[in-house]
């Protein structure tokens, strides 16, 4: 008798996970792509830049409009990435950012503040997974009632085995086997979105519009002027795009390729390593993808049904290792897609310009350390405002910084000021004291073993 194949053992841990038939399916299919050695890498020369979007800058609304738009708007938070990349496995929105407050209570309150200032109770969805959803929900329970009655707070997204480079198998990993299971990127959410029947739901009881944007940019909170530039529009669907600087290497790219002409999006993980000089290069691709993103809600269900299901969103394939917070562990393939991907499928997508105030994402300890800083403040709406003209470049030791828990561990005090500086640079092992300020561009060079910045010491 033949023995299981690496894709039947995949897919019957998903089935005894409970995992419904679609995700199973939508992975399968996922599975045979990698199996052909597939990549999901877009090189610069199938695609043609996009050069032209429309400009929230000329939105003209009026304080009813954006309340009428709101009326029919969703925000659904997407949470259930693990921030491996920070050495976590578990949500990032629960770190905490400034005044004892994490992501999801900023969140919260940013929504707050915009049903206040509009008598508008929209509400708000997080998208968990499974090592995301406890703590999350958790969090919550601590604010009062989030959404009106009948719209959940939260949906749940799949979850699938992670899978050996060298055989494709799912991976073993008895000491912890949580750690042989991944969240399958956000594009999940278009089959969660269908599994859990919350599309269906949100549609039959009026709502129309949908915002998604990730927990970990603090940046992309409600806002009624871009609801009612979207419900005005008439698009199917907008992805929200800033313009690029020189100093921006994070977020992808929309583009139109070539060889049918459809709007697409690429990222940093689906672009060869020879175009990345044209990834980040401001003068040939513009605009920056934020992954905030505006639906019309019909225009999706319709989307979706004509696929019959799966939306067939790219494969992206991580590689990454069992347990993130030891590379000495089997290396292993993440089968993801992203959400923003979708944009292929829709005729009539409209990009919109938006300022850069939207988009401010938490990637790295790097980006963290510039959020708790002085460089930034909690207005009276909870939106980040920036204190200073520019922001300073923050570039920690990865070995020393770039996991959360060695990070914390520096900075027992909180990062220092930034507000006057260009750069901070720190090599080598510095755990740094209370009230250390920096100016200009400052360097900490490489130690031989730990050392300490002073308490109250200028940079
Ligand atoms: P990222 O792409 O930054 O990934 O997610 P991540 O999972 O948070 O971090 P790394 O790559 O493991 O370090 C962008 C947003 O999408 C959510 C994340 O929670 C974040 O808000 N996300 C990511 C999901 O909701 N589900 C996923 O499967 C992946």
């Amino acid at each position: 008798m033949m023995s299981a194949t690496g894709l039947e053992r995949a897919t019957a841990r998903m089935r005894d996970a409970g995992m419904p038939q679609l995700a199973i399916d939508v992975f399968a299919d996922y599975y045979h792509q990698l199996e052909q050695g597939r990549t999901g890498l877009i090189p610069e020369e199938s695609i043609t830049p996009i050069t032209q979007v429309d400009d929230l800058a000329d939105a003209r609304f009026g304080a009813e409009e954006q309340a009428q738009a709101l009326r029919r708007t969703v925000f659904v938070k997407l949470n259930g990435g693990l921030g491996t990349s920070m050495g976590m496995d578990r949500a990032k929105s629960l770190l905490p950012v400034r005044e004892g407050l994490c992501f999801l209570d900023i969140i919260v309150r940013q929504l707050q503040a915009v049903r206040a200032a509009t008598g508008v109770q929209a509400p708000l969805i997080l998208m968990n997974s499974f090592r995301t959803r406890d703590d999350s929900l958790a969090l919550l329970a601590g604010h009062p009632p989030l959404n009106p009655d009948g719209i959940p707070s939260d949906f749940c997204q799949h979850r699938e085995p992670k899978l050996l480079v060298e055989t494709l198998e799912p991976v073993d990993w008895p000491s912890d086997p949580g750690l042989e299971w991944c969240p399958p990127g956000h594009g999940d959410i278009y089959v969660a979105l269908q599994t859990t029947g919350i599309l269906d739901e949100l549609i039959a009881r009026g709502y129309r519009y949908m915002n998604t944007s990730n927990a970990d940019n603090l940046g992309a909170a409600p806002d009624g002027r871009l609801a009612a530039w979207f419900a005005a529009s008439g698009a199917p669907y907008s992805p929200e795009v800033c313009l690029r600087t020189p100093a921006d290497r994070k977020g992808g790219h929309l583009a139109v390729r070539r060889s049918d002409g459809r709007m697409i999006l690429r990222d940093t993980a689906q672009t060869p390593d020879e175009d990345m000089r044209w990834f980040t290069d401001e003068h040939r691709h513009r605009f920056f993808h934020t992954n905030n993103l505006w639906f019309d809600l019909v225009a999706l269900r319709d989307a979706l049904a004509v696929r019959g299901g799966p939306p067939g969103l790219p494969l992206i394939r991580n590689r990454k290792h069992v347990d993130p917070s030891d590379p000495s562990s089997p290396e292993v393939f993440q089968i993801e897609s992203a959400l923003g991907a979708i944009v292929e499928l829709f005729d009539g997508a409209r990009p919109v310009l938006v300022p850069r105030e939207r988009f401010l994402p938490v990637k790295t300890t790097d980006d963290l350390a510039l959020l708790r800083s002085d460089v930034y403040e909690l207005d009276a709406d909870s939106r980040l405002r920036r204190t200073t003209g520019g922001i300073p470049l923050v570039r920690l030791d990865p070995e020393h910084y770039k996991r959360i828990a060695d990070f914390e561990a520096r900075f027992p005090a909180g990062v220092p000021s930034l507000r006057e500086a260009s750069s901070l640079t720190v090599q080598g092992d510095w755990t740094f004291g209370s009230g250390v300020v920096v100016h200009g561009d400052a360097v900490l060079g490489p130690t031989e073993r730990p050392m300490r910045v002073e308490d109250g010491a200028r940079l």
